[in-house]
């Protein structure tokens, strides 16, 4: 009797047993999971829109959004390598083109080589090549973009400054800049946003103004070994931003990046120094180009643009392959390219969107990225190693506190040797 019950459920087993791998299958061919720390007001509004023309063209895919809070991915990233190094990758991870994509992921082979892609989506026709440059390697690319971000710009509150009888042109100096924020503080106006909860926020302050005082030239050379970390430009662009940091708000160490932008938003404080993913928290909050805040390069930088590119990946071994590759194809499409720009503040990567669809801060970007010297971010990966960008953070850390130049400027140095930026 036990013999004969336990046979039927023994043949349920074994056929179970054969299901199981169709249904795991069936459900893995109906996810995607997307990694980034894009979380800030702006930012989850701009992925939301990415993720909105995905779900129009590829129907019926769950999306898993696996995001790790923290601006400039500063939380994120220790997740994802993590996860990488663990063989447990996300379909698909934000990455910076340059030394992070290339050094960090595509080198110890965690990628799959998207040339394909770039040739069936005819990408080589509307991509401009610098940027195209930055993401291949053996000939192969290694992301999609989703757009650009120009890291060096001044925001400020319009009425805050108009109140103070301070005017912005299209180009503001070093000198004149400091003049104003003296000026705001007499009038007890916080001249300067900063919320370096993470420190990268001020290391964005250093790097907008170290190319402010070393030029595109310099920042080349700086990077290429041919400038020396401890020339005479980089301790005077330490000595200007220690000067700016007496200006920053007093909390600037328990705020985040887009906390710093809403008291600018709010008239707390007048002036942030910050990538132009700024803009889409002026967006989100529903303020006017122009009309609410307003923008310049930061002091000194006109004629230059800092990329902060953002791209996607597609895993090597992505658990689900077809969906990852529909969601790069989708990404680089003209349509999201469009929804996503004008809501995350960076503009298309494509030569062929309508512009017409951006306002007044975008179509003012785009004419420096046609115009001026593209540099790659320190802060934000491209223009150095992990261990570069990681010691400028530590020596920034320290420079805070104790303002010697000579002991940050000898920390970048050394921190230039070990990486290997040689002339
Ligand atoms: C950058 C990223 C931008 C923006 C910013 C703040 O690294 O490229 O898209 O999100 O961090 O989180």
């Amino acid at each position: 009797m036990k013999i004969n019950t336990c046979l039927p459920l023994t043949k349920l087993a074994t056929a179970l047993a054969l299901l199981l791998p169709f249904a795991a299958f069936a459900d893995s061919a109906k996810k995607l999971e997307v990694f980034s720390w894009w979380t800030s007001g702006g930012e989850a509004a701009a992925l939301d829109a990415l993720f909105k023309v995905y779900k129009e063209r590829t129907p019926g895919v769950e999306i898993v959004n696996a995001t790790v809070a923290g601006g400039g991915g500063s939380a994120a990233r220790p997740v994802l390598q993590t996860r990488l190094a663990g063989g447990n990758p996300p379909d698909t991870w934000q990455a910076h083109p340059g030394w992070e994509l290339l050094g960090q992921y595509v080198e110890p082979g965690y990628c799959e080589p998207l040339n394909d892609l770039y040739q069936s989506e005819n990408w080589g026709k509307v991509l401009p090549e610098q940027l195209v440059k930055l993401l291949t390697k053996d000939g192969k690319q290694w992301c999609v973009l989703a757009g650009v971000h120009r890291g060096n710009d001044l925001w400020y509150n319009k009425k805050v400054l108009e109140k103070a009888g301070i005017k912005i042109g299209d180009t503001i100096s070093i000198d004149e800049f400091l003049a104003d924020c003296a000026k705001l503080k007499a009038a007890g106006v916080t001249p300067l946003a900063v919320g370096d909860s993470g420190i990268w926020a001020t290391a964005q302050l250093f790097e907008n103004t170290l190319l402010g005082t070393v030029g595109p030239t310099g920042w080349q050379d700086l990077f290429s070994g041919k400038m020396a970390f401890d020339d005479p430009k980089v301790k005077q662009a330490a000595q200007s931003y220690a000067k700016l940091l007496e200006y920053q708000n007093s909390d600037h160490s328990a705020l985040t990046w887009d906390q710093a932008i809403k008291a600018v938003e709010e008239g707390r404080c007048a002036f942030s120094s910050m990538g132009d993913w700024a803009h889409g928290e002026f967006t989100k909050a529903n303020l006017k180009d122009d009309v609410d805040f307003g923008w310049v390069s930061h002091p000194g930088t006109k004629g230059g643009f800092i990329v902060v590119a953002d791209g996607f990946t597609l895993a090597k071994n992505a658990p689900h392959k077809a969906e990852t590759v529909s969601w790069l194809k989708s990404i680089g499409s003209k349509e999201s390219q469009e929804e996503f720009n004008p809501l995350k503040g960076s503009i298309p990567i494509r030569t062929d969107v309508d512009k017409s669809k951006f306002g007044p801060y975008h179509q003012w970007s785009m004419k420096s990225f046609a115009s001026d010297a593209l540099l790659p971010s320190c802060v934000h990966g491209e223009a150095a190693p992990a261990a570069f960008q990681q010691a400028l953070n530590d020596a920034i850390t320290q420079f805070v506190v104790d303002k010697n130049v000579d002991a940050f400027c000898s920390a970048l140095v050394q921190a230039a040797k070990e990486s290997n930026i040689t002339k």
